[in-house]
């Protein structure tokens, strides 16, 4: 991993987080906090939790939590959000774009309101997010952007259908936007987590007991920067690792049998 504030001297001094008063996304703000940022803005919908955070690093490392409580799924926010950092004469350098979350069950037993909400959150606000604040990045010749995608991304998941969905669509577009910012000065990385205790399990009706081949988000943290600006896409973990690439050139058929296998584990689990 990159040593503490050689982060901050490459990429600038503030960063914004989605999806930060829980799991993962907290997880990048604490350690950004560490990193030499002196501003983190951190956007999600839980304002206590975003307080909590604030009052954290402010006492820890004397680092300005900005919070910002939005619900990202709703048209419109990312623009908000924007609107928000503008207000407070802030420039973003480095954004973790990683709000999301998931639902299992059978496609149609899942509220339609929780399928078009994944869609809204895991795909249209990333892209909106992406948008809006890579052309400040890319004009000042700097910066960097972090997605979070998942395992599941690589192979559609049943039971778990629009999740891996929405999921290969942050794939597609992380890994896109790598190319596409080549030589701009602006790093992206896609971080694929596989499973990672967090706050996820249980929005999503998996199973919470956390066995074995559970990850930290500290580690996914960990694995994600060590990957910026130098790799495309980065799978956390050896387990995850294996299992993505050393499944890579199955028949899609035997892999999506195996994918039905395991998934209806996690179904009966629940
Ligand atoms: N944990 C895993 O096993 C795993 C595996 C692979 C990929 N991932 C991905 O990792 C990312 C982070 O998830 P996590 O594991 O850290 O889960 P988590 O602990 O549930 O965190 C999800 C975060 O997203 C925020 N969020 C949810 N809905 C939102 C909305 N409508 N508007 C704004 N913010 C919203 C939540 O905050 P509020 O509720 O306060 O809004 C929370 O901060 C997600 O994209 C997830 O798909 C997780």
């Amino acid at each position: 991993m990159r040593s503490q504030s050689s982060l901050a001297k490459r990429y600038g001094s503030t960063a914004l987080v989605t999806g930060a008063s829980s799991g993962i996304g907290a997880s990048f703000c604490r350690e950004l906090c560490q990193s030499g940022f002196t501003t983190v803005i951190a956007v999600a919908r839980r304002s206590d939790r975003l307080e909590e955070l604030r009052a954290e690093a402010e006492k820890r490392w004397g680092v300005r939590i900005v919070p910002i409580s939005i619900d990202l799924a709703r048209e419109g926010a990312a623009r908000e959000v924007l609107s928000q950092v503008e207000a407070f004469g802030l420039e973003v350098d480095f954004v973790v774009n990683n709000a999301g979350f998931g639902v299992l069950g059978d496609m149609e037993s899942i509220d339609i309101s929780r399928t078009t909400g994944m869609v809204d959150l895991n795909c249209r606000a990333v892209a909106e997010v992406a948008a809006l604040f890579l052309s400040g990045m890319k004009r000042r010749r700097r910066g960097a952007m972090i997605i979070t995608s998942s395992v599941v991304a690589t192979v559609p998941a049943p039971w778990f259908a629009v999740y891996s969905a929405t999921k290969a669509f942050d794939l597609y577009l992380g890994e896109a936007l790598y190319a596409e910012c080549k030589g701009t000065g602006v790093d992206v990385v896609t971080v694929l987590p596989g499973l990672t205790r967090t706050e996820f399990q249980a929005g999503a009706g998996l199973d919470r007991q956390y066995h074995s081949p559970y990850r930290s988000p500290e580690d996914v943290v960990r694995t994600a920067i060590s990957a910026l600006g130098r790799k495309a896409i980065v799978v956390d973990g050896a387990l995850n690792k294996l299992l993505v690439h050393g499944t890579r050139f199955l028949p899609r058929a035997v892999l999506l049998w195996l994918s039905r296998i395991v998934m209806k584990v996690e179904l009966r689990r629940e």
